[in-house]
């Protein structure tokens, strides 16, 4: 292996401290505590470890976590009313609805009806458009992670070839946006994307978000180049062996075959433990940007795009 690992929990770590420095400030100099309300609708299991996982590291860097659970027949006026309050509500300074939502309950009338400037995950049509004309937004988190540490380890990405693997609203259109912000040249590809091969080898950066496990193999990658995947995959590991109810063990891999990759790229990031972590400790930082614009005080240095 010749590529460089970017270790995104330890990068992570010290986006946390950030916040927890700037939050004890807050607190000694202008006795404001950055408050973060999650809300949850329903019991996806998945999403009950991501609140439980949110809210514990709220109260970590100091800030006060507020947790809505909502049973899943949770009906749409009485989650809109539930937001309204929080939009009013002056010790609540960053707003997040745990996506997905049960069916019967339209995801961009609730993300849209959050105040803009309380929308840490950056998901509000306003932020939206704000972000893509290079305006002051609250930014999506795992992109903003991603751009942190693509910053970190080259200094200025400006001038260079950056290619993102899909096109989400939450990672893939984002992720393009805050590159071509900093002055990369940005391709976005996606599952129509004819010779993404030759598209990728072009890349200095290469951006993996696509959901496909280990989709991107070492053959696609320029030597030397930076490769961040964003992807988390659960695959079979029957190398691992069995359960004890028999079935099979699993593993988590990213978009990209980290083998591979790793003896071609200059950097790359692992999964688990590259952008992941990245992702919550941007949420936290979100939360005191908001906090800070919202009381006119100055933004916490390093932690905004
Ligand atoms: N579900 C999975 N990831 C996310 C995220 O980043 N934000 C929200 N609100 N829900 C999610």
């Amino acid at each position: 292996m010749t590529a460089q690992i970017i270790d995104g929990k330890a990068f992570a770590a010290t986006v946390r401290e950030k916040v927890a420095a700037h939050v004890a400030r807050l607190k000694e100099e202008h006795a404001i505590t950055p408050g973060l309300a999650v809300v949850l609708v329903g019991e996806d299991p998945a999403s009950q470890v991501y609140v439980r996982s949110k809210g514990k590291m709220t109260v970590e860097v100091g800030m006060t976590s507020f947790e809505h659970k909502l049973p899943a027949e949770t009906s749409e006026a009485d989650l809109l009313a539930l937001i309204e309050a929080l939009n009013a509500d002056k010790s609540v300074h960053g707003i997040l609805v745990q996506l997905p939502l049960p069916d019967h309950l339209d995801e961009d009338l609730v993300i849209n009806s959050i105040a803009p400037e309380k929308d840490v995950d950056g998901f509000h049509i306003s932020n939206v458009g704000l972000l893509g004309t290079g305006q002051k937004a609250m930014v999506p988190c795992t992109p903003l992670g991603c751009l942190m540490m693509l910053r970190d380890h080259h200094g200025s990405v400006s001038g260079l070839d950056a290619v993102v693997i899909g096109r989400s609203n939450i990672v893939g259109k984002p992720m393009a946006q805050l590159l071509l912000g900093n002055s990369c040249t940005v391709t976005i590809t996606h599952s129509r994307t004819k010779n993404l091969a030759d598209v990728v080898k072009r890349a200095d950066i290469v951006v993996a978000a696509v959901g496909r496990p280990e989709m991107v193999p070492g053959d696609w990658i320029k030597p030397g180049a930076t490769v961040i995947d964003v992807g988390i995959n659960r695959i079979d590991a029957p190398e691992k062996g069995t359960k004890e109810d028999g079935s099979v063990k699993m593993r988590l891999v990213g978009d990209c075959h980290f083998d591979s990759c790793a003896e071609v790229a200059g950097a790359i990031t692992p999964v688990p433990g590259g952008v992941g972590p990245m992702t919550i400790a941007c949420l936290l930082a979100n939360t005191v940007t908001a906090c800070c614009r919202a009381n006119g005080l100055a933004e916490p240095e390093g932690l905004t795009a």
